[in-house]
């Protein structure tokens, strides 16, 4: 991300012609002065946003699975994202995270940030990190190795050759390591861990590159009630280091981590509120819960 770049963004953002939309967010975001410039290596989130999705439509084969979708996230949010199958969820993550491009619309990472002008890879190291529904952990490696294994990667392929934790890697290891509950478990090979330790394996793996943004679709899914309830406190501790989107069905999960829940359904936001309100709201019963 070069500073051209990001003043373009600035400059695009500052074009739109919806100002009083953009200078307030549910979550209470203020409008600030669109000449302010990120420094270069972080996130503006003066306008009180880290993640911002305007008109977002995505078609495959004249099928509209993205309509016209708007949609805010607060810094430090923990954001949770119900809907029926086909709803669009997955796709919404694949577009924020440049797997899918929408045939139009807006994607914007914090306020200069223009998400659209950047690939995966690009998008990853700009500090928004994906969890998939599977785990994708090394089989034959230890806790310890995949941790480490996820600061090489990061770091690209010719300096993880020479890749020697330093002490603030060897402390931020640490660090995840009791955040996702497996510091007991370091030497152990991560194809012995249960599922719900895969996953959170996983999670610390994308941890240890700090993400501002975390994406997780359907995180629980597959997990023991205990395994959901120590997930459930593992994202209310990362909630305000990180912001964080979370995609479940798992309603008394979300029960217990969400603030706002967004309904989604036909590539659209159906809802918004707390889960009280959305699980009162008569669309939401037709289309969703009350099936
Ligand atoms: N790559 C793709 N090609 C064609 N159709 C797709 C593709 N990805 C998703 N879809 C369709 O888009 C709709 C939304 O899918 P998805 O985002 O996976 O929904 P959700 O995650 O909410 O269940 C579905 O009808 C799905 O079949
Ligand atoms: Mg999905």
């Amino acid at each position: 991300m070069t500073p051209d770049l990001m003043d373009e963004g600035a400059r695009r953002i500052a074009s739109r012609s919806a100002p009083a939309a953009l200078g307030q967010t549910e979550s209470g975001g203020r409008a600030a002065g669109f000449s302010r410039i990120a420094t270069p290596g972080e996130v503006d989130i003066a306008h009180g946003r880290i993640l911002y999705l305007e008109d977002v439509n995505v078609s495959f084969d004249g099928f509209k699975a993205i309509n016209n979708l708007s949609l805010d996230i607060a810094p430090g949010e923990l954001r949770c994202i119900i809907g029926p199958n086909g709803a669009g969820k997955t796709t919404m993550m694949d577009i924020i995270t440049g797997k899918t491009r929408p045939d139009s619309g807006t994607v914007y990472f914090g306020s200069t940030i223009d998400l659209l002008r950047h690939n995966e890879p690009e998008i990853a190291s700009l500090g928004i990190g994906r969890k998939f529904q599977k785990p994708t952990v090394f089989e034959q490696l230890t806790v310890f190795e995949n941790l480490e294994l996820a600061l090489k990667t990061h770091k690209g392929v010719k300096s993880s050759m020479f890749f020697k934790l330093d002490s603030a890697q060897s402390d931020r290891l640490a660090e995840v390591l009791h955040t996702i509950h497996l510091a007991d478990s370091v030497a152990r090979m991560a194809g012995n861990l249960s599922h719900g330790q895969k996953q959170w394996l996983e999670i610390g793996m994308l941890l240890m590159q700090d993400p501002k943004l975390l994406l997780l679709d359907e995180p629980v899914a597959g997990m023991t009630d205990e395994e959901t309830a120590r997930t459930a406190e593992l994202f209310l501790s990362l909630k305000g280091k990180h912001s964080l989107m979370v995609v479940e069905h798992d309603m008394s999960f979300i029960r217990t981590i969400s603030e706002i829940v967004t309904v989604l359904c036909d590539g659209a936001v159906l809802a918004q509120g707390t889960l009280d309100q959305v699980q009162a709201d008569e669309r939401v019963i037709e289309v969703y819960l009350g099936r």
